[in-house]
């Protein structure tokens, strides 16, 4: 399928490794000109990417200064992809409501919502010009708040009503804004050594090799495997094409078949 998006722009956050990388891939081999962002510049990024950009995007100066560095090396912006989020696992508690602390709490809103809306905020004139399209990468834990640390989760479902009014009251004037919603993917979150995968098999009391291999069944995922960062892209680029032209303020889960509602 040809996505027409060939000389497009976009600018993608979180965009060093795992599904933000898969994304700016995705996209740069649809020919599209891409500006990613991460604290750390990553040799696949810089491979990838027209430019690269370090920035803490947990910041509003951070998410207005990526903005700047985008539009001035791209010339505007077609499609804003808001993949950032999640949180540094060796700053998270797994604690509960009770004990987990305001830091936290503030910590995980400012990466996955507030940094989000200011990056949102600062590119919205040159999308709006271009009638361009915002995608945010949320998660299924928007509406399954269980796994994974106090906040999270919360600060998704706060993304995902943000993303609703956007494209309520910006798209009659043309722009597209929708959310994809992962359940578990194959990154660093689950398989690295310091992720959240390694702290919840410890806090389990297992090996993480073992953690990882009863995931499917633990999760109840249909499929019986876990997502991989390419099956987001994919559905990503369609998403920024004008092959979706009429989607309009949706959401979309891409999960194995964890959430078992119609
Ligand atoms: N993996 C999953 O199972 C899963 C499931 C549902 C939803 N999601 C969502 O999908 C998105 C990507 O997840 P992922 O699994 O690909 O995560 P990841 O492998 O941890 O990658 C996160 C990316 O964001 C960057 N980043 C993190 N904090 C940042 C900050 N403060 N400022 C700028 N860049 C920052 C990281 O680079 P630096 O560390 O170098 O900054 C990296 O490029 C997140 O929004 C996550 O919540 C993931």
């Amino acid at each position: 399928m040809d996505l027409g998006l060939t000389g497009k722009t976009a600018l993608v956050t979180g965009a060093s490794r795992g599904i933000g990388l898969a994304i700016a891939q995705e996209l740069a081999a649809e020919g599209v000109r891409v500006v990613g962002a991460a604290r750390t510049i990553t040799p696949a990024l810089e491979k990838v990417a027209a430019a690269a950009v370090s920035v803490d995007l947990s910041t509003t100066e951070g998410a207005r200064g990526v903005v700047e560095s985008a539009l001035s090396e791209l010339g505007g912006i077609d499609i804003l992809v808001n993949n950032v989020g999640g949180g540094d696992a060796d700053r998270l508690e797994l604690a509960g409501v009770l004990d987990t602390d305001d830091e936290q709490l503030r910590n995980l809103f400012d990466l996955n919502l507030f940094g989000v809306i200011s990056t949102t905020r600062a590119a919205l004139p040159s999308l709006l010009e271009r009638g361009g399209t915002v995608i945010s990468i949320s998660s299924i834990n928007s509406r399954l708040p269980a796994v994974g640390p106090t906040g999270y989760s919360e600060a998704k479902a706060a993304l995902a009503s943000f993303s609703k009014r956007l494209s309520e009251e910006f798209g009659p004037q043309g722009l597209r804004v929708n959310t994809v919603s992962p359940g578990p993917v194959a990154t660093d979150i689950w398989h690295g050594e310091n992720g959240l995968g390694a702290k919840l098999a410890k806090a389990n009391g297992i090996g993480h090799e073992q953690f990882l291999a009863a995931m499917p069944a633990q999760f109840n995922i249909t499929s019986g495997r876990i997502s991989t960062p390419g099956e987001i892209a994919a559905l990503v680029a369609f998403l920024a094409s004008e092959r979706s032209a009429n989607t309009h303020g949706a959401d979309f889960v891409v999960d194995g078949g964890i959430l078992k509602i119609a």
